[in-house]
């Protein structure tokens, strides 16, 4: 099976995840050769520095390894198509991670690979970071039920995993964007399935009211920098002070633009669990790594 968003996996399935991931990190030295001879290939059309070392180090510690093909490595996309590269890839590797700009070359290398592929960012999506945002969540609040998260910036990709991941888990969830940003109507009827569709909404200081974790995101995504003024001035009003985020945990998958959806002040308070969302990035890929190779 492919992850190329939260909800290929059903809500079991997610939570095995999640408890793999946690008993990696609790006894990594029991799964120190689950791997063994097992191949990562790490295709990466945008830069990154937790996914690329997270799903690395990771590999490494479960005793596999990973090859790093960067956008000028390989020929995805201008030297071949990519159902070329994802076949090719199949014959050599035992996983492939993907991070695209565009969702449909995601599917397209899960459409023609014979391996599992797995969305490493795209810009739709970003599944591995709602893995390590749940682990994250589980391990503050001991649980999803009664967890209220508000969501205050961008609707795009990571926001749209976290909307299906809170829906699957049951986390109280409202999504604050400006107008023009926000959450699809395909992300939003997904995570109706589960009954636990987000409320929405274009304010944030109604969505943050009740919430016991705010998250937010990069007003400009990567591949977006050409609408970097633009992006700015329509997010005005939707940077998170110490004002609005009061003493509510502060959620953001990094990178961090200081000054811009964040201050510094509160990216760097007590308050802030984002180093341990970072590290459990590694756990929750190794727990979805271990957990597809045992479905082989
Ligand atoms: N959160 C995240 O995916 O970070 P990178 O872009 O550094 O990989
Ligand atoms: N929304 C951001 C997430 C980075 C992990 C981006 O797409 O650049």
């Amino acid at each position: 099976m492919d992850l190329l968003d939260v909800d290929d996996l059903t809500t079991d399935e997610l939570t095995a995840v999640l408890d793999r991931a946690a008993d990696i990190k609790a006894a990594p030295e029991t799964y120190d050769d689950a791997l063994d001879g097992q191949t990562l290939g790490m295709i990466f059309e945008k830069p990154s520095t937790r996914t690329r070392v997270s799903f690395e180090t990771g590999m490494t510690k479960l005793g596999g390894h990973a090859v790093f093909l960067g956008p000028d490595d390989i020929h995805l996309g201008h030297g071949e198509p990519v159902k070329d590269t994802a076949r090719a890839l199949s014959r050599y590797v035992d996983f492939v991670m993907a991070r695209v700009f565009d969702h449909a070359d995601a599917e397209e290398l899960a459409e023609y690979a014979d391996v599992p592929v797995i969305n490493a960012l795209t810009d739709d999506a970003h599944p591995c970071q709602t893995l390590a945002d749940l682990l994250t969540v589980r391990e503050e609040f001991g649980g999803f039920e009664d967890v209220s998260v508000a969501w205050v910036g961008d609707g795009n990709n990571v926001c749209q995993s976290f909307v299906l991941g809170a829906a699957m888990t049951g986390i109280d969830l409202t999504v604050a964007t400006p107008e023009g940003y926000e959450v699809t109507d395909d992300v939003l009827e997904r995570a109706a399935e589960f009954d636990n569709a987000p409320a929405t909404t274009h304010d944030p200081e109604s969505a943050v009211e009740d919430a016991d974790v705010v998250y937010t995101d990069v007003f400009v995504s990567m591949g977006q920098e050409d609408r970097r003024e633009a992006k700015l001035a329509d997010f005005d009003g939707f940077q998170v002070t110490t004002d609005l985020l009061g003493d509510r945990t502060l959620m953001h998958c990094l990178p961090a633009h200081r000054g811009e959806e964040v201050t510094d002040e509160v990216i760097e308070s007590e308050n802030a669990v984002v180093w341990d969302q970072a590290e459990n990035r590694m756990h929750a890929q190794n727990g979805l790594l271990t957990w597809l190779a045992d479905r082989k």
